[in-house]
């Protein structure tokens, strides 16, 4: 199952992404961890020092070694170069599953121990000032949608991603690319505006999103949240000790959080659990190629000096069923 944590700047994506990445880890499931925000703490909430965090392989520096394991022996895809963030996998492309080992997790995860259970973590690494504008070549996240476009994940098995809500991922499709997404929002007029603009993508594309609020601190937030974001509002989150001794660098073991957190979070499990009974993987494969058309229409073209439409395998669909190519 692929879950995205979006939201904005300081609303707590890095937090509940955390602590739901320490949940299905206690629970001893399959997970990997991907830093994709802006501001990359995803390492340091998860329990790295500042030397360690600093020290994980950046996906973004790697992109060359994704791109030649991914396109594998796939006739389309001629060369690294030409395979750009959107280029979907087709026959002969090397697909990434969750439990596995491969040369892209040796390149770009890291084992994170949580309470005896190990997850890896995979980063995109530091934003520069040229990520955040419109340098779609580049891009850091890029990376991230590549690998989400070839890996192939099963129930019980779990891709959770701390997302910036930016409009990189809104051009690139990457916010297609969830079973479910978890929009964090504290109880305020700025907290709500990010559910509002992504509402309106995530209709057009039936994302399942779903609102968790943040910080919430009584009755009357958690009826502004109701108000304002109605039947999507999935669960509320209060003030956590538990976080804030962590954040003090103390962390308390992870079965000492606080019960009403722990019940949120198995709220957003079994949401995750439920969503994979709706799973398309026709729908998963066409949106993938409807977003490499228009990249590859509005820069990819140009910038590869390739038609990047002959990628597409018309016949090819992602899935569990998919046979493993070596
Ligand atoms: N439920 C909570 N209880 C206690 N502290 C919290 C909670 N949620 C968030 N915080 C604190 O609020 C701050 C911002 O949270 P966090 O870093 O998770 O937000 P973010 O959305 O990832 O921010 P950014 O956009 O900077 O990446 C952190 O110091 C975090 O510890
Ligand atoms: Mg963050």
């Amino acid at each position: 199952m692929k879950i995205a944590f979006v939201g904005k700047g300081g609303s707590g994506k890095t937090t509940l992404s955390s602590l739901f990445i320490r949940h299905l880890a206690a629970c001893g499931a399959p997970v990997i961890a991907v830093d994709a925000d802006i501001n990359q703490h995803l390492g340091p909430a998860l329990g790295l020092d500042e030397a360690e965090a600093a020290g994980l392989p950046a996906m973004g520096d790697r992109l060359p070694l994704i791109k030649d394991y991914l396109r594998g022996s796939n006739p389309r895809v001629a060369s690294a170069g030409t395979m750009i963030k959107t280029t979907p996998p087709g026959e002969g492309s090397r697909l990434l599953r969750v439990r596995e080992n491969n040369p892209v997790y040796d390149a770009c995860a890291r084992p994170v121990e949580l309470d005896g259970n190990a997850v890896r973590l995979m980063v995109t690494g530091p934003f520069t000032d040229a990520d955040l504008g419109v340098s779609c070549y580049h891009s850091k996240t890029g990376a991230v949608e590549l690998c989400l476009n070839h890996l192939v994940d099963g129930r019980d098995e779990y891709v959770v991603v701390d997302m910036t809500a930016g409009s990189d991922s809104f051009a690139s499709g990457m916010f297609t690319r969830f079973d479910v997404t978890f929009l964090v929002a504290e109880p305020t007029r700025k907290g709500v505006s990010v559910y509002r603009q992504y509402k309106e993508y995530a209709r057009d594309y039936g994302i399942g999103l779903k609102v968790v609020g943040n910080k919430v601190q009584g009755p009357e937030d958690v009826d502004f949240l109701r108000a304002e974001v109605g039947e999507d509002l999935l669960v509320t989150v209060g003030h956590s000790d538990w976080v804030r001794a962590m954040e003090k660098g103390r962390p308390p073991r992870f079965e000492l959080l606080e019960n009403a957190n722990r019940r949120a979070l198995n709220l957003l499990q079994t949401t995750v659990d439920s969503a994979y009974d709706r799973r398309d993987w026709e729908r998963y494969t066409r949106q993938m190629v409807h977003f490499h058309l228009k990249n590859a229409e509005s820069w990819g073209n140009e910038r590869t000096g390739a038609d990047l439409a002959a990628q597409v395998d018309p016949g090819f669909v992602l899935g569990e069923g998919v046979a493993a190519s070596v």
